[in-house]
């Protein structure tokens, strides 16, 4: 069991290689489609997943799995195949999102828990039976006034590493993802000491609960100047906090770290993925596990027609690509700009 998690854990930070989270609830999908004009329909959500994972190019050279939905991997491919085996036939791992989502915390107004314990054991089993091989869970950390509260933190950790031990239990390997909202007018050093938090804890609450670290995919925010602030850290000094709080908090034994990008530009996302591996050497691999910033070209070029698969397909397929190159630090403006 451990030798299967650990080698599942190499192989989602492959060289050159990251995840696709395309693991939006159904409401969260409905508001990128209502972007492009596109309805919400269960048909075009299989379609549009489906249109992703067929780009064979991304999916075989630089998506190493994707993140889905309960929906999607239950769901079957237009010519009838199980989207877990397209998906699998390009080389790449099938995950789960098993949280239920952040719900208010109670007795801490502005902040979030995320549920979905309850029952997790049953479904995991019926998760690996439908192929999933890593699973995710998102907490939700708010900076704002007086928050985050030591409560929030410490129990989103708890959840997080009892999430993480059940996954384990199954042979399933957990990304944990401690996310801390970069929302607001607070400035890059605050983020850093709120990340630091957040990471201390979890780490604490992994080894409280017996988890492998081996067997595991930490997935979390980058240190960032709140969207609402009047000065912004730069590319490099992005980089130098980030690491610099990884290297505080992080135990060697992990084998990679694989961002989230948060509402993050798709090009400010490789860029600073870029820049972190091109200005350090760090024990963990250093890769991506992005939404939007992997989607959001190919969903408009998509535009919830099937006639624009290709054109979709092809801008996913260049953003997989820029996010490979980062994974190696060498990305930059000029073959953005020549591809
Ligand atoms: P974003 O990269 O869009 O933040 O999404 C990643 C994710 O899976 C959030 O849980």
């Amino acid at each position: 069991m451990t030798a299967q998690l650990e080698t599942i854990a190499q192989a989602m930070v492959a060289e050159g290689k990251g995840i696709l989270a395309a693991d939006e609830s159904t409401g969260t999908i409905e508001k990128r489609f209502d972007t492009i004009g596109a309805q919400c329909t269960e048909e075009n959500r299989r379609d549009y997943r489906e249109m992703l994972f067929r780009a064979h190019d991304a999916m075989s050279n630089c998506v190493s799995g994707v993140i889905l939905y309960d929906e999607t991997l239950r769901q079957k491919a237009r010519d009838g195949t199980p989207i877990s085996k397209v998906i699998s036939d390009t080389g790449a791992l099938p995950g789960i999102k098993v949280d239920t989502g952040a719900k208010d915390l109670a007795h801490c107004p502005g902040e979030k828990i995320t549920e979905g314990l309850d029952g997790l054991r049953e479904r995991f089993a019926e998760y690996y039976g439908l192929g999933a091989r890593f699973a995710k869970w998102r907490a939700v950390i708010t900076i704002g006034t007086d928050i985050p509260s030591g409560t929030c933190i410490q129990a989103n950790a708890h959840a997080l590493a009892r999430y993480a031990a059940l996954a384990q239990e199954a042979n399933i390997v957990p990304i944990v993802e401690p996310e801390v909202l970069m929302d607001g007018p607070h400035d890059i050093a605050r983020c850093l000491e709120v990340t630091e938090a957040a990471l201390n804890a979890l780490y604490a609450e992994l080894g409280a609960q017996r988890v492998l670290l081996e067997g595991t995919i930490l997935k979390p925010n980058m240190v960032l100047s709140g969207t609402a602030c009047g000065t912004q850290a730069g590319v490099e000094e992005v980089a130098e906090q980030t690491v610099k709080c990884f290297q505080r908090c992080i135990p060697e034994a992990v084998p990679g770290i694989c961002f989230l990008s948060g509402g993050q530009s798709d090009e400010a996302a490789t860029a600073h993925l870029s820049a972190m591996n091109a200005m350090f050497d760090t024990p963990w691999k250093l890769s991506f596990s992005y939404g939007r910033a992997l989607q959001a070209a190919a969903l408009k070029a998509w535009g919830g027609k099937p006639e624009n698969e290709a054109a979709a397909q092809a801008a996913f397929s260049h953003r997989a690509k820029m996010n490979s190159l980062a994974t190696s630090g060498k990305w930059n403006t000029d073959v953005e700009k020549a591809a």
